[in-house]
């Protein structure tokens, strides 16, 4: 018989970070059997990135594709808009089936009124900064978010390398959630990999966003996995 505190599902302890695969990577025209390889794989969640052109030089994905990823899995859905005037938006992504929808806190022209949109409309808020962004600019909104993302590459692209100075907001913010006594998840998203996920996950992070390295893996979406998996066990 397996003890009641230790393994969550598939024999993980209750502490190991999740891993949201993010089909930004993936192929656009089979996105259903992305995230199907994914729940089958043992993903936690899927990370849909949410481009506009304007808040970063790259355009993604509309409400209705979040609408319909909602009917294609049954993982939580991890929208990170990367959009100008996210409030706006906001309603539209949660009524979509979004769980967790995030903005940044460049983006937003009153981010505790976009957080507020989000809960009112029934999502869970996450509130996010770019690399070069101080961290103290997000301090004021943590006790109004169930998600701080931690960007540890520049947003618009998959496939780029790691920003080692993100370890340190993700250490100050494990320090600041912790001392709140909040349950907000931690989450890291940009150039994740088996060689640095377990740095990431022992600086305190909770959820670790992966996207090249989940569907640009020759061996498979089921096998990537798994690597990350070992990596932060
Ligand atoms: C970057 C996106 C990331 C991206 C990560 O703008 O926010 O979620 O998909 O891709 P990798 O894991 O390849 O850096
Ligand atoms: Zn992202």
């Amino acid at each position: 018989m397996m003890p009641a505190e230790m393994p969550r599902d598939k024999g993980r302890p209750a502490d190991a970070p999740k891993l949201a695969p993010s089909i930004l990577s993936a192929d656009f025209a089979r996105l259903a059997d992305a995230v199907a390889a994914a729940e089958a794989g043992g993903a936690d969640w899927i990370h849909v990135d949410v481009m506009d052109g304007h808040f970063v030089p790259n355009l993604t994905f509309g409400p209705k594709m979040v609408a319909d990823l909602r009917a294609a899995t049954r993982l939580p859905l991890d929208v990170h808009l990367m959009i100008e005037r996210p409030e706006d938006w906001v309603a539209r992504y949660a009524d979509a089936g979004a769980t967790y929808v995030t903005v940044h806190i460049e983006a937003a022209r009153d981010a505790a009124a976009a957080l507020e949109a989000i809960r009112a409309a029934g999502a869970r808020p996450g509130i996010t900064l770019n690399p070069e962004t101080e961290l103290a600019r997000l301090v004021p909104y943590l006790d109004r978010a169930d998600l701080v993302l931690v960007m540890s590459v520049h947003p618009g692209l998959g496939g780029q390398a790691f920003i080692p100075a993100a370890l340190d907001k993700v250490r100050a913010l494990r320090a600041a959630l912790d001392a709140r006594g909040s349950r907000a998840e931690l989450e890291v998203d940009g150039g994740i990999k088996p060689q640095n996920a377990g740095q990431v996950a022992r600086a305190g992070a909770s959820v670790l966003v992966a996207g090249s390295a989940v569907y640009l893996d020759p061996d498979g979406v089921t096998a990537a996995l798994a690597k990350l998996r070992t990596a932060v066990a």
